[in-house]
């Protein structure tokens, strides 16, 4: 639980802020803001940095994967020693920030992630890893020099070894296969409902079908903006944007009701979004201009009242 709010742990407004019922959306460098953040406490961190990719990013507008607008953010820093350089004291002031269950959610792909893995269990602790997600965005690949990368990776960390994880929500349940329904499911109770029976140790386990079974780490079924139209009106052309069903997801499995989250590196805003939707409360940064606008427009427009 959170010892104070962290509106009141704030205790000013430095560069810009936007305040709202639910959370604070603050423009500004992440080191430099977590570093006023120090009584606050958070079940939930979720940092989606930049990929370490060496472009620069505009909005997106228009059709077309490279369409530029006006300039997002730059991810260019001189080499993968470099990019964790600037991940390090960032990562770095998250631990303290967190609640005993609290976890951090890392996001990367194949260009940064087993240096950040060796780094965050060097600054965190090897017994914090509490596991991965492998994200698939389903947008396809093009490489054809090497093998083609249609993946992501969520790296979870809890600094106690243990976390907030509610495993019985139905958003961590996908269906069973249609073969394992046909060979096993073949019971039907009064309610019309289909399940099979296991006994183990002595014990008899009851599973429904309609449950379906637990989620495992490859999640493939949260497409990104591109990979699926119908996501278009989420879309914010901010780019490098994660998808609201994404966050939902850690977010509903992470955290409760009463939690507050956190997203350093918020971007569009998707975090926030999410968490005001599901009633958390939240603190999204950003160290770009277009970030924090799109946020505000963003957050305005989904209805999270604002205070001023
Ligand atoms: C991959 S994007 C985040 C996208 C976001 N998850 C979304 O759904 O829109 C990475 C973001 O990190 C921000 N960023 C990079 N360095 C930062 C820093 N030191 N402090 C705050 N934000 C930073 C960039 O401006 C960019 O918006």
């Amino acid at each position: 639980m959170n010892s104070r709010p962290v509106r009141e742990a704030l205790p000013g407004p430095s560069g810009t802020e936007a305040l709202f019922a639910q959370g604070r959306l603050i423009l500004g460098d992440c080191l430099e803001v977590l570093s006023r953040l120090d009584h606050a406490r958070f079940d939930l961190a979720y940092l989606d940095p930049p990929f370490n990719t060496g472009r620069s990013f505009g909005a997106r507008q228009g059709e077309g994967e490279r369409a530029r607008g006006e300039a997002a953010y730059a991810d260019n820093w001189g080499g993968l020693d470099g990019f964790l350089s600037m991940l390090e004291p960032r990562l770095a002031k998250l631990a303290p920030l967190m609640t005993a269950q609290g976890s951090i959610w890392i996001h990367l792909d194949h260009r940064g992630v087993h240096d950040a893995k060796l780094l965050a269990d060097r600054l965190l602790g090897r017994d914090a890893f509490m596991g991965e997600v492998i994200w698939i965005p389903g947008n396809g690949s093009r490489r054809r020099k090497a093998p083609s990368v249609t993946h992501q990776t969520l790296l979870i960390y809890a600094t106690t070894g243990a976390m907030h994880w509610h495993a019985d929500d139905p958003i961590l349940r996908e269906p069973y296969a249609d073969t394992s329904l046909r060979m096993h499911f073949a019971e039907t109770d009064a309610d019309g409902r289909h399940f099979r029976e296991r006994t183990i140790a002595g014990k008899t386990y009851r599973y429904y079908a309609d449950v379906g079974r637990q989620l495992g780490s490859v999640w493939s079924d949260c497409p990104a903006m591109r990979a699926n139209t119908p996501l278009i009106s989420e879309a914010t052309g901010y780019p490098t944007q994660k998808p609201e069903k994404l966050l939902e997801r850690i977010l509903r499995a992470a955290s409760n009701p009463d939690s507050f989250v956190l997203d350093p590196m918020c971007g569009s805003g998707t975090t926030a979004a999410v968490a005001a939707r599901l009633g958390r409360q939240f603190v999204a940064i950003d160290q770009s201009e277009l970030a924090f606008e799109t946020a505000k427009k963003r957050l305005m427009a989904n209805s999270v009242s604002s205070l001023r």
